[in-house]
């Protein structure tokens, strides 16, 4: 089943961003081999198991975007110190943090391609090796030096709980409207986003017009990353993904495909969407009728549209800033975003 998604198999596309990517990471080479040498002195310790279980998520691979654009957003404003390779690595770190947590919360079994630092040591181990991660990334924010980083970093880090914790409150909650599944992904995943272009910014002493439209420029990628995230929970293929599809599915998230698939279904099709989502009562097959759903009535492609508003908004953000390889590289970066399989 296509879901709508795209002509070619998701996988074809994948290319594209995977370039994208790239094209980041070689501009940002040097910068990114700093910053992963932070992160790997960071996590050690004599108490062997955090290395080894923040280890396992760290060598598991990553992207790495967050850090190249906060890497990327210094630079692209002429910043020529070093504090950007300290803020870069406790975004990352943070990033971190809120994966080993999040993959408790999701009860996810499969995470970088690997299986969850939760399947293989435990939860309780995951929760407090993610608090000790955390720990490590506020004093490397204040090892950067500015309080204005500080502040922006550490009431980020407040928000993605906050996030977390109403995406909890929405979980089964069938009535959940457009508002505030946005409310959610806007806490949860661009704040962060959003935070690490800004600080980038910040740090370089751009104008504070320039730190602003960087500030969007994140939020608004973000967006369209979560919810692209989304389409693919439903739409992706666990090999491209290096994570299980269908997790949100299972645990009743109220995630865009499924506001637009029960706004769009027919009377007689409410009391599915009641049974599996609000009593999360779940049978073989459900999946793919859910699926099934979707694809008759657009609620995946729509999504994907969304995302694409949303990456519009943050590449006109970017024309704020000076024209140079960084700037290019980031407006690449989010158009590929939205054609994403993985
Ligand atoms: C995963 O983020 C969490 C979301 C916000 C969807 P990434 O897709 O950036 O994950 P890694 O760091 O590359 O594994
Ligand atoms: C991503 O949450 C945001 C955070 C980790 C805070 P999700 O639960 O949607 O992301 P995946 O699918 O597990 O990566
Ligand atoms: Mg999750
Ligand atoms: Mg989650």
């Amino acid at each position: 089943m296509s879901l709508g998604l795209a002509e070619a198999p998701v996988s074809e596309k994948a290319p594209n961003f995977i370039g994208a990517v790239k094209a980041l990471r070689a501009l940002t080479e040097n910068d990114l081999a700093a910053v992963n040498e932070q992160i790997l002195s960071r996590m050690d310790s004599p108490v062997s198991m955090i290395p080894d279980v923040a280890g396992h998520l760290i060598n598991s691979g990553g992207k790495r975007i967050r850090p190249m654009m906060t890497l990327a957003s210094a630079r692209l404003f002429g910043y020529d110190g070093d504090n950007h390779v300290k803020l870069a690595a406790a975004v990352e770190l943070i990033h971190g943090a809120t994966l080993l947590h999040d993959d408790v919360v999701d009860q996810s079994a499969l995470r970088r391609g690997a299986e969850t630092a939760n399947i293989i040591w435990g939860n309780k181990e995951s929760v407090l090796v993610g608090d000790y991660i955390f720990s490590r990334a506020f004093e490397l924010m204040v090892a950067a030096q500015n309080l204005r980083v500080l502040e922006v970093l550490s009431r980020t880090a407040g928000i993605i709980a906050e996030g977390e914790v109403l995406q909890l409150a929405t979980q089964k909650n069938i009535e959940t409207d457009f508002d505030l599944y946005l409310s959610v992904v806007e806490a949860k995943t661009a704040a962060l986003f959003a935070a690490a272009t800004r600080s980038g910014a910040i740090i370089s002493g751009c104008s504070e017009k320039e730190e602003n439209s960087m500030n969007s420029y994140g939020r608004n990628f973000g967006i369209a990353y979560q919810l692209i995230d989304d389409a693919l929970d439903y739409a992706g293929f666990e090999s491209d993904l290096g994570k299980t599809v269908g997790d949100d599915f299972r645990e009743g998230k109220m995630t865009l495909p499924v506001v637009y698939a029960i706004a769009r279904a027919k009377p007689d099709e409410k009391s599915f969407w009641r049974r599996v989502i609000a009593d999360g009562v779940q049978n073989n097959g459900d999946f793919e009728q859910a699926r099934y759903f979707m694809e008759r009535d657009d609620a995946v492609v729509d999504t994907i549209s969304c995302a694409k508003s949303y990456a519009e908004r943050a590449i006109s953000d970017v024309s704020a800033a000076p024209d140079n390889d960084y700037a290019n590289a980031m407006i690449e970066l989010v158009e590929q975003s939205v054609t994403r399989g993985f």
